[in-house]
């Protein structure tokens, strides 16, 4: 299996490269049984890195189709990484603040209203069932190395007041 592997090799749009898709169709042809991408962001705004692969939008899938078709032609499983940066984005990539539950002073990164995260939510689930329609085997969830969903589960970062801040025993279940 290939571990996920973020080589920034894709447009600045977050459109698949030529390149990366070369890339990754090699790593298939090696012999790897399961080839994941790099972690993909599922808002523009949670770009993490220049040069990441986007799964953020229909108009992405293009790439991605081709992308797993190519991977399943050598009889490899096709499997993406689901990421958003959060405060981790360097807010010269999106140009505007970067986003993260709670105001964040150390990375001048800004809390997210209620709307928002809800919309977050949604947008990994969007992505979910795009990378499907897109002929993925599979899907990872990035959640490690401090990104918006490990920001979301420590209590340093996430001083949130309504379901989804607090201690876990203190959430409720009517999210
Ligand atoms: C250049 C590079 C890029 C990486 N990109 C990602 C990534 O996009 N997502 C992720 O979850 N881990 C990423 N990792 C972590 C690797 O997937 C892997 O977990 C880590 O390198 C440990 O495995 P190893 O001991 O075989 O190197 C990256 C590691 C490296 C060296």
């Amino acid at each position: 299996m290939l571990a996920p592997l973020t080589n920034q090799q894709s447009h600045e749009n977050g459109q698949l490269s030529n390149e990366e898709l070369k890339w990754l169709t090699m790593r298939a042809e090696g012999g790897f049984g399961l080839v994941m991408t790099c972690a993909s962001h599922v808002q523009e705004v949670g770009k993490g890195f220049s040069g990441q692969l986007g799964i953020f939008s229909d108009n992405l899938n293009e790439g991605h189709i081709k992308l797993t078709t190519k991977i399943k032609e050598q009889g490899s499983l096709a499997v993406i990484q689901l990421h958003h940066a959060g405060m981790r984005t360097p807010p010269e990539l999106i140009n505007e603040q970067p986003v993260c539950p709670s105001d964040n002073e150390e990375t001048n990164a800004r809390g997210l209203t209620l709307k928002e995260v809800k919309q977050l939510r949604d947008d990994f689930i969007a992505a979910a069932i795009r990378l499907k329609k897109c002929g993925y085997n599979g899907v990872e969830v990035h959640g490690a190395h401090g990104y918006i969903l490990t920001q979301f589960l420590s209590l340093e970062t996430n001083k949130r007041t309504d379901n989804y801040g607090g201690h876990f025993k203190q959430v409720s279940t009517s999210i």
